[in-house]
This record gives C-alpha cells, sequence and structure tokens, in this order.
C-alpha cells in the first residue's frame, strides 16, 4: 500500500503545529495515539525537532504510515508500533506527553472512556495531553454540522461527538488548562496530568 492522504490534515496540521509548537516546547517523547494515514506525524516532527515523535495505530495503516516516513524520513520520527485502545496494554515507553487527533469520536464510547483514564493513568505528573477533534460544549452541539457529523457517525458504528464534560469526568488526574478554538469547529484540549 502506497502512502493514504486526508484533506483534513492537510488542512488543520498548521493551526495544530501553531499551538504544538508552543505547549510542547520543554517535551521529550510524545505518543501519538491513533496516527492514521501517518501524515500529521511527518508534518509534526522536523518542526518539533527537539522531542521524539511515537507513532501508532491498528496494524491495517502501517503501512500508509511507513510510506509517509519513508517519503519524509526525520531523524526524530519513530516507526509504527500496534496499539488501539481497548486492546492493547498501555505502551512502556517514558513519554512526557500525548497527541490524538480525530480518534475520539471514531472510537466506541467505552474506549474513549478507557484512554482517558489509560493516559490519566500512565501519563507522568505535569505530562500534556493534546486532544484535537469536535467536542460538544455543556452538552451541546457547537455547530448545526457537528450535529450532522455525529448522527452520521453513530450510524456509521462509531462513539460519536463526546461532551468535554464527559471526558474531564473520565479523565480523574488530567486537568483541562486549554480549550483552543480550531478552524472547523474543532478544539485543541489541552490536558495536563497533575
Ligand atoms: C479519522 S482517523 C484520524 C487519523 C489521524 N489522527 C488524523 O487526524 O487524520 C481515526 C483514527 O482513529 C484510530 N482509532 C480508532 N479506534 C481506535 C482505538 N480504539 N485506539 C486507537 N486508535 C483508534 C483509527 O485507526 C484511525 O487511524
Amino acid at each position: 500500500m502506497t502512502k493514504q492522504s486526508s484533506s483534513s490534515c492537510e488542512r488543520n496540521q498548521k493551526p495544530i503545529l501553531d499551538v504544538l509548537s508552543r505547549v510542547l516546547k520543554d517535551r521529550k517523547q510524545v505518543l501519538e495515539i491513533g496516527s492514521g494515514t501517518g501524515q500529521h506525524a511527518v508534518y509534526f516532527a522536523p518542526h518539533l525537532s527537539h522531542l521524539l515523535w511515537h507513532t501508532s495505530d491498528d496494524k491495517s495503516n502501517h503501512a500508509s504510515i511507513n510510506a509517509w516516513i519513508k517519503e519524509f524520513p526525520s531523524r526524530n520520527l519513530q516507526l509504527p508500533f500496534e496499539f488501539l485502545i481497548g486492546k492493547h496494554p498501555w505502551p512502556s515507553i517514558p513519554v512526557d506527553a500525548i497527541f490524538t487527533a480525530n480518534t475520539t469520536h471514531i472510537m466506541a464510547k467505552d474506549n474513549a472512556k478507557e484512554m482517558m483514564k489509560m493516559v490519566a493513568d500512565n501519563l507522568q505528573k505535569g505530562g500534556i495531553f493534546c486532544q484535537y477533534g469536535p467536542f460538544n460544549l455543556d452538552g451541546n452541539y457547537t455547530s448545526e454540522g457537528n450535529r450532522e457529523f455525529d448522527i452520521y457517525l453513530k450510524q456509521n458504528g462509531c462513539g460519536g461527538i463526546r461532551d468535554i464534560n464527559e471526558l474531564s469526568e473520565w479523565g480523574t488526574g488530567l486537568r483541562l488548562i486549554e480549550k483552543v478554538v480550531m478552524p472547523a469547529n474543532n478544539f485543541l484540549l489541552i490536558w495536563e496530568s497533575c
């Protein structure tokens, strides 16, 4: 399989990087949960050359991630390993930051809950969790487009858009320190392990 492409990655990678450059400036190792095509990793890693970027996802996505990394290698970019929340144990990498984009609304509700718990339990104190995607606020959609998207997601076997309040309840030990408004009715949530 060759490189897969996601147009949403192309649109959101610069606004996401602008935030990551700031909040990850003192971090050493980042675990990316659900690297998908691999586009985000190859774009972010060379811009964040002070840290090591670990990619992960289901094995079915590794060929694309590997193909992107082969074409755009970066000294600080690690090849993917198999990791799915709800299927695999937490990896034994001493990460001080975690990044995930557009995974929370894709995974089943139980897995979204498990992800918040796993991150809270395994991220070292002071560690940062950056979570990008569409989220609801106080039980409300942030746009009509997100309401329609949520219906589509649920009809197609995904868990759907989660409310920031429920993520906060599930991630006991994580403190939401920033809720950055992003283009296209998305947020970049910045959590700190405390
Ligand atoms: C919409 S894609 C987003 C991919 C990429 N992060 C991006 O922003 O383009 C959703 C990703 O979530 C991953 N995913 C789904 N369920 C997951 C789980 N239980 N644990 C980890 N990743 C999961 C999928 O394999 C897929 O790569």
